[in-house]
């Protein structure tokens, strides 16, 4: 398997590994093909995320992505959150094998998970925001 210089620098070096004891939102997905787990921790303060860090049990791929998906989000709004998706995961790696994109997906949808998390202990209704994304 033939992986960017990237893939393999945040599977090597992951950023963001780890828990966040006090987490404001925390979101776990897994993914049915391969049975991988992605778990994502939020910090917020005043709807943006201040720190983001994460657990995955997964393919080189799905390490690489969820470190990049935490270096994404910190410092975002949880909106601007919410609008980033595997092709931007994607796109800041460089490239996957195709046959790794579904990796990618766990990104995207373990920080969506972490959000609605959020939004339901605040008590905001998150489809609305979601939805809108
Ligand atoms: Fe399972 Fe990559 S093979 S997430």
């Amino acid at each position: 398997m033939n992986y960017s210089k990237k893939v393999v620098d945040h599977f090597l070096n992951p950023r963001n590994v780890g828990e966040i004891p006090d987490a404001d939102g925390v979101g776990e997905v897994g993914n049915s093909r391969c049975g991988d787990i992605m778990k994502m921790y939020l910090k917020i303060s005043n709807g943006t995320i201040v720190d983001a860090k994460f657990k995955t049990f997964g393919c080189a791929a799905a390490i690489a992505t969820s470190s990049v998906a935490t270096e994404l989000i910190k410092g975002k709004t949880i909106e601007d959150a919410l609008k980033i998706t595997n092709k931007d995961v994607i796109e800041y790696l460089g490239e996957l094998p195709p046959v790794k994109i579904h990796c990618s997906l766990l990104a995207e949808q373990s920080i969506k998970a972490a959000i609605k998390d959020y939004c339901n202990k605040i008590g905001i209704n998150s489809e609305i925001i979601i939805k809108n994304y």
